[in-house]
This record gives structure tokens, sequence and C-alpha cells, in this order.
């Protein structure tokens, strides 16, 4: 599918909400590292060594543990691919801060495969299996154009997968004894609020700097929200998904988007 390219005429109109510079930015992420490890101190080595969950929780868990795992990998690759393409500095430096944090998350999941003691050689099956993320991420990683890999992964996966299913992900995990899942969830959740702000304050200023762009944000969206819904057929992760498409409604409504037709 041809997708059409959009441009932001008016680069000024786009400033990083968060109003990051390099010494912030290394500061902040210097504090959640002393957070995220006081926090992971405190997990029991039982609990550390996965010898607090029951057998069927990690045999179930491995497809978890493989869309938390590939998505963060995904978004390693697709974050510097829109770095390296990014039309303007100011956006350049929000997509070279995330790539930060998203190799951080990635290192943070790949320990949890490891502890939970599931050997490399399944992970990528578990990941390619049906009714897993993995087809949404596979097309993202084949796009170049910075604004189309932003709305869609940043303001489209990232809205939708938001603060709201990460801390359900986290409560999850901790009542069934997987807590360092639930430590990675909510350091996790800290930085994706920052990187949906930012998509956020983008899809505004493309929308305002040219209403026309708002159907083909609208495209994306569709597009988007199609590849995902296979995680909901069948109607197995049903609760999931209201959620996952509440989150991502309450931000891209009031910006004119309308909900999707897609078919589970
Ligand atoms: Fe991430
Ligand atoms: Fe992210």
């Amino acid at each position: 599918m041809a997708s059409r390219r959009i441009v932001l005429k008016d680069p000024s109109r786009f400033r990083d909400p968060a109003n990051l510079t390099w010494e912030r930015y290394v500061g902040l992420q210097a504090r959640e590292r002393e957070r995220y490890l006081a926090e992971k101190a405190t997990i029991p080595a039982d609990a550390l060594a996965y010898k607090t969950v029951s057998p069927r929780y990690l045999e179930r868990a491995i497809d978890q543990f493989a869309n938390n795992y590939y998505s963060e990998e995904s978004a390693t690759h697709y974050i510097a691919t829109a770095a390296a393409n990014a039309p303007f500095d100011e956006l350049k430096k929000c997509c070279l801060f995330q790539l930060a944090d998203e190799q951080r998350h990635l290192e943070m999941d790949r320990e949890v495969f490891e502890r939970a003691g599931i050997p490399e050689r399944d992970w990528l099956g578990a990941w390619e299996a049906p009714g897993t993320t993995c087809r949404f991420f596979r097309h993202v990683l084949e796009l170049e154009d910075t604004i189309e890999i932003l709305v869609k992964a940043n303001f489209v996966a990232e809205g939708a997968a938001g603060p709201a299913t990460f801390a359900v992900l986290a409560d999850g995990a901790e009542a069934r004894g997987d807590v360092l899942s639930a430590v990675n969830h909510r350091a996790r959740i800290r930085d994706e609020t920052r990187h949906i702000s930012f998509a956020r304050v983008l899809v505004k200023a493309l929308i305002e700097d040219d209403p026309e762009n708002l159907d083909v944000i609208q495209r994306w969206q569709d597009e988007s929200l199609q590849l995902f819904a296979e995680v909901a057929r069948g109607g197995e992760r049903r609760e999931w998904w209201e959620g996952f498409l509440g989150s991502y409604y309450k931000i891209a409504l009031p910006l004119g988007l309308r909900p999707s037709t897609v078919s589970v």
C-alpha cells in the first residue's frame, strides 16, 4: 500500500513538550535508573528466580514476554530509522532520546526471559505465533518516513498501549508472583508517557499546519488498528482490546480523528 507522505511545513509548530536537553535527559535517566535498581533490589531472590510463580504461569507468560521483548526490540530499530530520517532537529532530538529509552526497556525484558529460564531458541517462535502484536511491528519496521513511523508507532500504538494497559499488565503479573515484570512495566510507563506526548504534539501540529493531513493520519490509524486487531481475534483478549482502544481514543478523538471500523 503506497502511503502518502505528509510534511510539517512550519517546523516551529513542533516543540518537545518535555523540553529536554542532553544534560536534562541524562540527569533524568540517571535518576530513573537509580529508582529502577532500588525497586529491583527489594524483590526477594525466590521471586527474582521465578520460583514463586506456577509452572502454568510460565507456560502462558512466554507469549506476554515475547510481546514485551520484541516490541521493545522493534522500537529500537524503527525509532533509529525515524531519527536518521528526521526532517528537522527538534524532532530528531526526541527520537534519539527515545532510542536510548527503548534500548533500556529491551534490556529489562531480556532479563525477564533469562531469569525465567526460557531458552532463547523459543523466543522468536512465541513472537511469530498468531495472536501477538508481531504483524503491526513488522509493518512499522518496513517504513522509512519519520512522520509515518511516529504517527503509527508512538501516537497510535503507544497511545493505545499506554499507561492504563501497562498498569493492568503490572498488577496482573504481580498478583501471579511475577514481581520483576511488574517493576519493569511500572518503569516503562514513565518513558512511554513521554513518547506519547511528543507524538501527540506532532499530530496536533500537523493538523494545524494543514487540515488535509487529518485524512492521511486517519488512514494510518485505521491501518495500524487493523494490524493490532489480530491480538483480540476470537475474543480471547477482549478486555485488553477494549482498554487498548479506549486509551487511544482518549487522545485521538479530541484531535478530530474518528474511531476506526476494525474487524476483529
Ligand atoms: Fe519501550
Ligand atoms: Fe516507547
